[in-house]
């Protein structure tokens, strides 16, 4: 089958937290990751997004132009993604000359197609300083469910989307005065003309049953609601609305701009390959599937928003039409959102220091334990908290104590008795159902992650892991000393050694970097997981160069190891050992906790 993974876009307004990579990033890694292993061909693209008003508040805070501060967050939000080793084959950026092509091109046809209608509307300014108030910088109570702190883009208390007009006794968040509402003409995407085409897609994906309950709920309730939305706005940082080229205060919405980034990247993807029309396979091939990775509060964009691009651009709404030079492209398969992530009970907040920044974790930890604990104890159905407490408890009791405690002993019962992998003996029962178990687990374990359950996923590969922990203390390989019982020792290390390199293989969506050191311990070449890298290009239609994360990620004949049991070869020489996974201290919490309060 051919995948594409669409991860959400990160804001380049400033460096990403742990509360980004637990909603989109690791969980969209780990499912593309599983899907290469057992064989489908996956798209994975993303990258960040540059534009709206949070990138141009960052960047006059700090004295700098948008495009300045969107360059230096966008470095950083590569280089931390990548050391965290997400597999994209292409993460590029919002401010490529290739995506404002492709966006431009998006909206001329839904324009064209009759879908996005001109309308005179009401804008906030600032009385004070005679500038455009943007809609999320005004607050005021929700007229649907009379939350008093809605904004004017969306309520995050009913999740509906607002206009600024909407908001009963708005305010602005810049200052607290009332706005003042002029006239003025924007752009609306006409999504009552595209609702029935939308229901009919949404009808569609709840009876398919895949999708989380929550989030097709969600997004059949807010179709009830649907009206026309501004895909234009007053401002000066955006992509040029095409017709209205003489008008440089008007640009697309964000929004509009951004989710068209999975196209486009999808596009520059093939360009870079050579085969510009390579994208086409995702997108065009109706067999081929989609998932689309993010926090819960970017579903509206992903549920309503894009899949109504889409429509339009196809001319498949109420009026007819016909799709653009991309041809018919596919809706989503499924929007796979996450819930949202605390950090020691209260909500993160860059403002409050309430935050601990993907950066900070990598200079300190393994970029595996992060990725455990996200996947171990991550929002995938609900809201879930990070203590430093329970990173220490499930770093060092889990990871160390478990497989790397497994790996460890293994390595060096082997190293100490043969120096080699032996070939084993006749197996006894026991070993045959270790090996069984762990083989039998390929198809749980792929089975839940390809039903985004990565929770459950990596607790029956550590549930295995428990089983190869107690077929040592049951087997006892360090008491078989005697000559006679040399052959059964080489059983039982073979077999364990099996157990480990195919364990390994599980946990690899999991744990990519710690998977090529355990098969470096194990005397292999260090080559299980694929890991991104971090290339410079140049734009490759006559923009400003900026870095890519991309890789070679072929896995099969050839290439890194499918989803599947590793017959290890006895006589593969293996040494003692160096832990893999590092022991955190105990104080780690208090200092850590401390940083938190700011006395550190
Ligand atoms: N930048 C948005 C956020 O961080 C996500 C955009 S997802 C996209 O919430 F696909 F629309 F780009
Ligand atoms: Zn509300």
């Amino acid at each position: 089958m051919r995948i594409l993974s669409a991860v959400a876009w990160p804001y380049a307004n400033g460096p990403r937290h742990i509360g980004h990579v637990a909603g989109f990033g690791v969980p969209s890694d780990v499912f593309s990751r599983y899907m290469r292993m057992a064989g489908h061909e996956v798209l994975m693209v993303s990258g960040t997004d540059e534009h709206g008003t949070p990138i141009l508040v960052a960047a006059d805070a700090a004295g700098v132009s948008a495009k300045e501060l969107a360059d230096r967050n966008n470095r950083v939000i590569v280089e931390d993604l990548a050391a965290l080793g997400l597999s994209y084959d292409l993460f590029t950026r919002t401010t490529t000359r290739n995506h404002y092509a492709v966006v431009q091109e998006m909206f001329r046809t839904v324009r064209d197609n009759g879908y996005m209608v001109e309308r005179t509307t009401e804008s906030a300014i600032s009385p004070s300083t005679g500038r455009t108030l943007p809609d999320r910088y005004i607050e005021g109570t929700c007229p649907i469910c009379g939350y008093p702190e809605a904004r004017g883009d969306q309520c995050d208390n009913c999740g509906n989307q607002l206009d600024p007009t909407d908001l009963i006794d708005p305010r602005s968040k810049i200052n607290g005065e009332t706005p003042e509402f002029v006239q003025t003409t924007q752009y609306f995407l006409d999504l009552p003309a595209l609702a029935g085409a939308l229901g009919a897609w949404l009808d569609e994906r709840a009876a398919a049953g895949t999708w989380r309950p929550n989030v097709i709920k969600f997004s059949q309730h807010i179709l009830q609601e649907i009206r026309p939305r501004a895909m234009t706005r007053d401002i000066d940082w955006g992509i040029p609305v095409p017709g209205w080229e003489d008008q440089p205060t008007k640009r697309l919405y964000v929004w509009f701009d951004a989710v068209v980034g999975y196209l486009s990247a999808s596009i520059e993807w093939a360009r870079r390959t050579g085969d510009g029309e390579a994208w086409r396979r995702w997108w065009n091939d109706g067999e081929a599937l989609s998932y689309y990775f993010m926090g819960k509060d970017n579903i509206v964009f992903h549920s309503q928003i894009w899949p109504a691009e889409l429509l339009g651009y196809n001319g498949q709404g109420e009026r007819g039409g016909r799709p653009g030079t991309y041809g018919t492209l596919n809706l989503p398969t499924e929007v796979v959102s996450s819930e949202f992530l605390t950090m020691e009970g209260r909500q993160f907040s860059s403002s409050r220091g309430v935050v601990i920044y993907v950066r900070d974790v990598l200079q300190r930890y393994q970029p595996d334990a992060l990725r455990y604990f996200i996947s171990a104890a991550g929002p995938e159905n609900q809201d879930a908290d990070f203590t430093w407490a329970e990173f220490v408890r499930r770093t060092n009791g889990e990871l160390v104590a478990g497989w790397g405690n497994l790996v460890n002993r293994t390595a060096s019962m082997i190293a100490k008795t043969f120096g080699q992998i032996p070939a084993p003996g006749p197996l006894e029962d026991l070993d045959t159902a270790l090996l069984a178990a762990v083989r039998d687990g390929f198809g749980a374990v792929g089975g839940l992650i390809g039903q985004h359950r990565q929770r459950a996923a990596l607790a029956e590969a550590m549930r295995l892991v428990g089983e190869a922990n107690t077929y040592v203390t049951r087997t006892e390989p360090f008491k078989l000393k005697a000559p006679e019982q040399r052959e059964r020792l080489a059983t039982v290390l073979h077999t364990l050694a099996q157990a480990v390199t195919d364990l390994n293989v599980m946990l690899s969506p999991f744990l990519p970097h710690s998977a090529n050191a355990v098969d470096r311990v194990l005397g292999g070449p260090g080559r299980v997981a694929p890991l991104p890298r971090i290339e410079e290009v140049a734009d490759l239609d006559g923009g400003d160069p900026y870095p890519i994360i991309t890789g070679s990620y072929h896995h099969g004949a050839g290439g890194y190891p499918g989803w599947g049991p590793r017959p290890v070869a006895p006589g593969t020489p293996v040494g003692r050992p160096t832990p893999v996974f590092t022991k955190l201290d105990e104080d780690v919490v208090e200092s850590e906790l401390a940083r938190l309060r700011g006395d550190a």
